[in-house]
C-alpha cells in the first residue's frame, strides 16, 4: 500500500538584501553617546547596515524576493501570493507587497503586507501556510524587508543603535509530501494588545501630527522577551511530541544576544545549534529571521531533512513560532 501523503507549505527557495552602507558601532558613537563597548557588552551587535535612498522598502523586498525566486527556480508568474511583513512600508498605501508585484512581474499573484513588528515574518508564515494548504495557491513569497534607520531617533541612544535595515523572502510552494518530508510543521502565533505602550512608533501617516519614531522600553520588553519567547518554544514542541533535543537549529528573531542567550539556556540547547547574525546586521525586525536563516542554509549548517524552529517577538506585543522540516 503507498504512504499517505500531506500537502504541507515547502521551503523551496530563499533569498536577502543588505544596503551597500556598514556602519559600525565606532562610527555610531561618532554619531550619538556611546561605544563599541557599551553595545557589543548588552547587545552583542558589531555593525548594521542603513540604507541608501534608493534602498527602499519595496526595492530591498524586490532584490530578497528575485534570489528566492532564483534559488528555487520558478518564474515571476507562477507565484500566487505576495505576503510582505514591514513597519517601513514605501507606502501606507498601495502595499509594499504590491509594489514588489510589480517590480517583479509577478502579474498572476495578488498581495498585501502584514504589520506585526518583529513577528511579521513569522505571521507571514503562518498566513502562507494556511493558504498553501488550503489550495489557495500553489507558490508565495513571504518577504520581511525593512529600514528602521528611517524611523530611528538619533537623540535617543537606548534604541538607535539597536537597528539595521535589510530584507529577505523565501518561496514556500505546495507539495505532496510523506510524514516526515520536509515542510512547514506548525505557526503558533500571539499577541497582547496591553502591551502596546512598551514598544511603538509615536505617529502614522493617519495620525494628525506626523510619521513618528521608534519608542521602547528595553527592560520591560527584554523582561518579557525571554519568558515569552521560551513558552513559545515549548508549546512549538508540545504540539510536535519533540523534546529541545529534536531541533537540529534554532533560529531566533535578532534582536539581543542576551535575549538568544537566555532563551537557548531555559531550554537546555547548545550554543552551536542556535543561529545568530545580531552581530552582523543588528535587529532588522521582519528581515532579522529570513537573513539569519538564509546565511545558515548558504554556509552549509541547515541541510536538507533538518528540523528548524524560528522564534520572534516583537512591537504589540506580538510573538510565535514557526517549526519546519528542510
Ligand atoms: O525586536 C524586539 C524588541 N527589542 C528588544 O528585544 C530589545 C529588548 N531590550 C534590550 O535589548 C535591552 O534592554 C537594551 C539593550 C535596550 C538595554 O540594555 P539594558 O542592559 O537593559 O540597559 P538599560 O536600559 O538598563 O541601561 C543601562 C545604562 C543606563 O545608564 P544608567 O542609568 O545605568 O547610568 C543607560 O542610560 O546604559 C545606558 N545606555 C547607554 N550607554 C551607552 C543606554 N543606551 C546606551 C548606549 N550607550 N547606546
Amino acid at each position: 500500500m503507498s504512504e499517505r501523503l500531506r500537502r504541507r507549505a515547502v521551503l523551496a527557495g530563499i533569498g536577502t538584501y543588505l544596503p551597500e552602507k556598514i556602519v559600525s558601532n565606532a562610527e555610531m558613537a561618532e554619531r550619538v553617546d556611546t561605544s563599541d563597548e557599551w553595545i557589543t557588552e548588552r547587545t552583542g551587535i558589531r555593525q548594521r547596515h542603513f540604507a541608501g535612498r534608493h534602498e527602499t522598502c519595496a526595492f530591498m523586498g524586490t532584490e530578497a524576493a528575485r534570489g528566492a525566486l532564483a534559488t528555487a527556480g520558478i518564474v515571476p508568474e507562477n507565484v500566487g501570493a505576495i505576503i510582505l511583513a514591514t513597519s517601513t512600508p514605501d507606502q501606507a498605501f498601495p502595499s509594499t507587497a504590491v509594489h514588489v508585484q510589480g517590480m517583479l512581474g509577478a502579474k498572476n499573484a495578488f498581495g498585501f503586507d502584514i504589520s506585526a513588528a518583529c513577528s511579521g515574518f513569522i505571521y507571514g508564515l503562518g498566513i502562507a501556510e494556511a493558504m498553501l494548504r488550503a489550495g489557495q495557491a500553489n507558490h508565495i513569497l513571504v518577504i520581511g524587508s525593512e529600514v528602521y534607520s528611517r524611523i530611528l531617533n538619533f537623540a535617543d541612544r537606548g534604541t538607535c543603535v539597536l537597528f539595521g535595515d535589510g530584507a529577505g523572502a523565501v518561496l514556500l510552494s505546495a507539495r505532496d509530501v510523506a510524514e516526515d518530508g520536509p515542510g512547514i510543521l506548525s505557526t503558533h502565533l500571539h499577541s497582547d494588545g496591553t502591551l502596546t505602550d512598551i514598544l511603538y512608533v509615536d505617529g502614522a501617516v493617519g495620525q494628525p501630527d506626523k510619521p513618528g519614531h521608534l519608542v521602547m522600553n528595553g527592560r520591560e520588553v527584554f523582561r518579557h522577551a525571554v519568558t515569552l519567547l521560551a513558552s513559545a518554544v515549548n508549546e512549538a514542541l508540545a504540539a510536535n511530541d519533540l523534546t529541545a533535543k529534536d531541533i537540529d537549529w534554532l533560529v531566533p528573531h535578532q534582536a539581543n544576544r542576551r535575549i538568544i542567550d537566555g532563551v537557548g539556556r531555559k531550554l537546555g540547547l547548545p550554543q552551536e545549534r542556535v543561529v545568530v547574525t545580531v552581530d552582523q546586521h543588528a535587529n532588522t525586525s521582519a528581515a532579522s529571521i529570513p537573513l539569519a536563516l538564509a546565511q545558515a542554509i548558504n554556509d552549509g549548517r541547515i541541510k536538507p531533512g533538518q528540523l528548524v524552529l524560528l522564534e520572534a517577538l516583537g512591537g504589540g506585543l506580538t510573538w510565535g513560532s514557526a517549526l519546519l522540516r528542510m
